[in-house]
């Protein structure tokens, strides 16, 4: 039958109002493939004990087989009264060896070391996943950038125009930012990278198993050291959760450029239509919904990550059922971001960049005043004056409604007396860009360096 596996000193079973608050086979199912891989394993371990003979061995693993292939093709699904995966697996194998062989399984582990393992194997599929996902994004800007090596755009702080940039530095700041992530997948995954199995309810395990083999059977590179920490942190859940919200933080800072751009006032951008909708009133629309989206889920996934850390605070060890609740919003935050992150990556590769639009407002908003104030460090002049005179261009240029290349000579003196005509030759956009080409600056020889770099880190995940 689909008992409980703690049934013997009961004397009833659960109320069907406890049954339904404690089950959780409807998000814990996507466990199964690693329950199973960890039910083989520990077998493995008890035949290594002595405590499976060379039959029982080769019956449970075959049990197990015909148990994961039911699963997989949906012949082998949850039944009303299975409290969890773990309990519905372990009846699954019960039914295909027999009580008495599949009863053996059990000894020396818990659900505790057991989901404890498998949310770690969980998360060390769904970083690579991730990785694949967050680099595609990344291919997208590098690429969008390529394809626009000399695109000038007004570079913005507080929003308002600052200083002209390249639209490939631009586009590779924010891969910059996704690069990271990817880095963080690769650290995480490392501190992953030890099993839990063999920690028993909390204590360990009294049959002579070997916590190492399990690990190495399960690729870990080796156990835990502390059977009480196996079983009952979850700071690695949470850092999952984290890198998982950092990547759609991420995605949000592009999405919401995106749908500025991508407006009449910017126009810098046009969406393709595979991935922008129209209104059901408005013929004439089209809008960003996919960049709306991430930016929208980005919420969601920082809700699940502080759901997760208040789970955790002042939780006392060891194993607690409230950790039965690092599951949903983690499998969600995954879940989502495996929908989202494609579907950027589509929006990006497909936009339409108006260069002319661009370049038409890169010199905007006097964003070359910094160019006549370092022209004028570069004849000798103090930053300090340099920064005044150049402010009073600005206020001049302003108030006869001109830009700055259009002063006279006899302005630019009055603005400051080192102020020589010569200083025409810094205010162009092509000149302020080529001029900051220090490393990481937005100059086309480093912009391009960079990229190489940004390539070779892609290629390296
Ligand atoms: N389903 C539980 C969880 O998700 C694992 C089982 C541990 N349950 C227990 N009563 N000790 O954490």
């Amino acid at each position: 039958g689909s008992a409980a596996l703690w049934g013997g000193r009961f004397s009833s079973g659960p109320d069907a109002v406890m049954a339904a608050l404690s089950k959780s086979t409807h998000f814990d199912w996507v466990l199964a493939p690693y329950d199973i891989a960890g039910s083989r394993a520990h077998a493995r371990v008890l035949h290594g004990a002595g405590l499976l003979d060379e039959d029982e061995l080769r019956g449970m693993l075959d049990g197990l087989e015909r148990l994961e292939t039911d699963v997989a093709d949906g012949t082998f699904v949850a039944a009303e009264a299975d409290e969890d995966v773990h309990t519905a697996l372990e009846r699954g194998l019960i039914e295909r060896v027999g009580p008495e062989l599949g009863g053996k399984l059990r000894a020396g582990r818990s659900r505790n070391d057991q989901i404890a393992t498998q949310l770690r194997m969980w998360l060390r599929d769904r970083l690579r996943d991730l990785t694949r996902g967050v680099c595609d994004v990344v291919d997208a800007l590098v690429g969008q950038g390529r394809a626009h090596p000399d695109a000038v755009m007004p570079g913005r702080t507080h929003l308002q125009h600052a200083q002209p940039v390249l639209l490939a530095h631009h586009l590779g700041a924010h891969a910059q930012a996704l690069l990271r992530d990817v880095e963080r997948c690769r650290d995480l995954d490392r501190r992953l990278g030890l099993s839990p199995y063999g920690s028993g309810a909390l204590a360990g395990t009294s049959l002579g198993l070997d916590p190492a083999a399990v690990a190495r059977d399960l690729g870990f590179r080796d156990a835990v050291d502390n059977s009480i920490d196996g079983t009952a942190s979850r700071d690695l859940a949470a850092e999952g959760a984290f890198v998982l919200a950092m990547v759609a933080v991420d995605l949000s800072r592009i999405a919401e450029e995106v749908i500025l751009w991508a407006t009449a006032e910017f126009g810098y951008v046009t969406l393709d239509d595979a991935w922008s909708t129209g209104s059901s009133i408005m013929p004439q629309k089209k809008n960003p919904d996919v960049a709306e989206l991430a930016r929208g889920k980005a919420g969601r996934l920082v809700g699940n990550l502080a759901g997760l850390m208040t789970t955790l605070k002042a939780l006392p060890l060891a194993y607690n059922r409230d950790l039965q609740e690092d599951k949903e919003p983690l499998f969600d935050s995954a879940a989502q971001l495996a929908m989202v992150l494609p579907a950027m990556a589509g929006m990006i590769r497909t936009l339409t960049v108006h260069t002319d639009r661009l370049a038409e407002l890169a010199p905007a908003g006097f964003s070359l005043a910094t160019d006549i104030a370092e022209w004028l460090v570069r004849q000798g002049v103090p930053f300090r004056r340099a920064h005044e005179a150049a402010g009073a261009c600005v206020r001049v240029a302003e108030g006869r409604g001109i830009g700055l290349d259009e002063l006279s000579d006899a302005e630019l003196l009055e603005c400051d007396p080192a102020l020589t005509p010569d200083v025409r030759t810094v205010l162009t956009v092509e000149g302020s860009i080529a001029s900051r080409d220090a490393h990481g600056g937005t100059a086309p020889k480093r912009v391009a360096e960079q990229y190489d770099r940004l390539v070779g880190a892609v290629i390296e995940a």
